[in-house]
C-alpha cells in the first residue's frame, strides 16, 4: 500500500487525502478500505433539473419527431402547460412517488447532490407543494438537494396575456412565501420569448435579492434576449442553455463569475443545430458546468454519465471538463463550497469507478460504471 493515493474520511468529512506512505500519525488504526487501484471522483452534482413532475410528455414527442417545434407545441397549449396541468392534479405523495424512480436512476450513477427545481405548478400552492416534494425527497434517500424556485417558468393559462400579473401577484409572493417556509435554496428564470422578458426576470430577481437568495437563469435557449448577461448584472451563480449567447453575453458572465450549465439533452432532444459557444467560454474563463435538466419535455434523460458522453461527443467538451462539470464546476453552479473536489474540509460524498482513467466515464453509452457510492461518509 506504500505509494497508494489515499483518502482519509472522518466522520462525514475528507480529512487527508495523500500517499499511504505519508499518512500522518493518528490515521495509522483507522479501518483501511482497499479499492483496488479503481478512479475515484467526488461524488457527482446535477444542478440543474425538473425532477419533480407529474405524467409524461410522450404524446408531445411524438408530434415534434412529425414535424411540430418545441416552440409550436408550447405556443398550442402542449409544453411546459400540460407537465403543468399534471402536476396540479397530483399530491404531494403522488409528486414524490413520481420522482422517487428518477432519483433513484441518478443515485445509481454515483450523484449525491442535486438540484430541483419548481416550475410545474405556477400558482401558490403547487409551486409550494413542488418544492415541499422535493425536500421531502433527501428524507427518503441519501442524497443532498439543492431546491429553486422556478416560478417564472411559463405563464399559466389564468394568467394568459396578462404576464405582467402573473409576475407580480402570484410568482413574487410566492417566491417569499417559499422563502418564509425556508424551502427554496435559489431563483431561476425562464427568459425566451415563449416564457419571460428580461425586464420581468429582474423584477423577480429584485425580490430575490431583497430575501437574500441567489439567482440563476435559463437563458439563450431557443433565441437571444440577452438573459445571460442581464443575470450576471444581478451576480448570477449561473446561466444555462446558452446555445445563442453572444459574446456581450460572455463577458458579463466571466465578469460576473457566472457559471455556463451546459445542458445536452435539451439540445439533443429538441435537434437543436446551434451549438453553445464552448470555445469562447473557454477562452474566457467562463467556468463550465453540465447537467442532465431532467424534465418531461426537453430533455427527459436521468443519466448525467449520457449528458457527460453528450456534452463531450455533441459540443467536444474534453473529458475533464465534462467530469469537472459534474463535480467542482456544479458545485459553483450551486453555490456550494464544500463540496465537488477531494480535499481537506470537503464533504465526504464519493464515487468510486471501475474504470482507469477519467475518459472512461464520458465515452461509454448507456453503461454504468460505478463501483461505489460514498454519501457523508456512508457507504
Ligand atoms: O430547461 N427551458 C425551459 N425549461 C425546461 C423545459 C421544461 C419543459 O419542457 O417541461 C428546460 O429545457
Ligand atoms: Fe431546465
Amino acid at each position: 500500500m506504500t505509494g497508494e493515493d489515499t483518502i482519509v474520511l472522518m466522520d462525514d468529512m475528507i480529512a487527508w487525502v495523500g500517499l499511504f506512505e505519508d499518512l500522518p500519525v493518528g490515521y495509522e488504526d483507522a479501518p483501511v478500505s482497499d479499492l483496488g487501484g479503481r478512479l475515484v471522483t467526488p461524488g457527482l452534482i446535477d444542478c440543474h433539473t425538473h425532477l419533480v413532475f407529474a405524467g409524461d410528455r410522450a404524446q408531445e414527442f411524438e408530434m415534434r419527431l412529425q414535424g411540430a417545434s418545441y416552440e409550436e407545441v408550447a405556443r398550442a397549449g402542449g409544453g411546459i402547460i400540460s407537465t403543468v396541468t399534471a402536476t396540479r392534479e397530483t399530491s404531494q405523495e403522488g409528486l414524490v412517488e413520481a420522482a422517487l424512480p428518477r432519483l433513484d436512476r441518478l443515485i445509481a450513477e454515483g450523484v449525491t447532490t442535486i438540484e430541483i427545481k419548481s416550475g410545474y405548478g405556477l400558482d401558490h400552492d403547487v409551486e409550494m407543494r413542488m418544492l415541499r416534494a422535493a425536500r421531502d425527497l433527501e428524507r427518503l434517500r441519501p442524497i443532498a438537494i439543492k431546491t429553486t424556485f422556478l416560478g417564472a417558468h411559463a405563464v399559466p393559462p389564468e394568467y394568459a396575456d396578462r404576464d405582467d400579473a402573473y409576475i407580480d401577484d402570484v410568482c413574487i409572493p410566492t417566491l417569499q412565501a417559499a422563502h418564509a417556509e425556508g424551502v427554496v435554496d435559489a431563483v431561476d428564470a425562464f427568459c425566451e420569448g415563449i416564457a419571460f422578458q428580461p425586464a420581468q426576470v429582474a423584477r423577480v430577481f429584485d425580490a430575490a435579492k431583497a430575501l437574500g437568495l441567489p439567482v440563476k437563469i435559463h437563458a439563450e435557449q431557443l433565441s437571444n434576449l440577452g438573459g445571460a448577461a442581464m443575470a450576471a448584472d444581478y451576480g448570477a451563480l449561473s446561466a444555462d442553455h446558452i446555445e445563442y449567447i453572444d459574446l456581450e453575453g460572455v463577458t458579463a458572465m466571466a465578469a460576473a463569475g457566472s457559471v455556463a450549465v451546459i445542458l445536452p439533452g435539451a439540445y439533443y432532444t429538441l435537434r437543436e443545430t446551434r451549438m453553445p459557444p464552448i470555445a469562447l467560454l473557454r477562452q474566457h474563463g467562463v467556468p463550465m458546468a453540465v447537467a442532465t435538466d431532467a424534465n418531461p419535455g426537453s430533455s427527459p434523460m436521468t443519466s448525467i454519465l449520457l449528458a457527460m458522453n453528450m456534452a463531450a461527443t455533441l459540443f467536444r467538451m474534453t473529458p475533464e471538463e465534462t467530469l469537472i462539470g459534474v463535480t467542482r464546476h456544479a458545485a459553483q453552479a450551486l453555490g456550494l463550497h464544500d463540496r465537488g473536489m477531494i480535499l481537506p474540509g470537503m464533504r465526504a460524498d464519493l464515487a468510486v469507478w471501475d474504470v482507469q482513467i477519467p475518459a472512461e466515464l464520458s465515452y461509454r453509452i448507456g453503461f454504468n460504471p460505478l463501483y461505489k457510492r460514498i454519501y457523508g461518509g456512508q457507504l
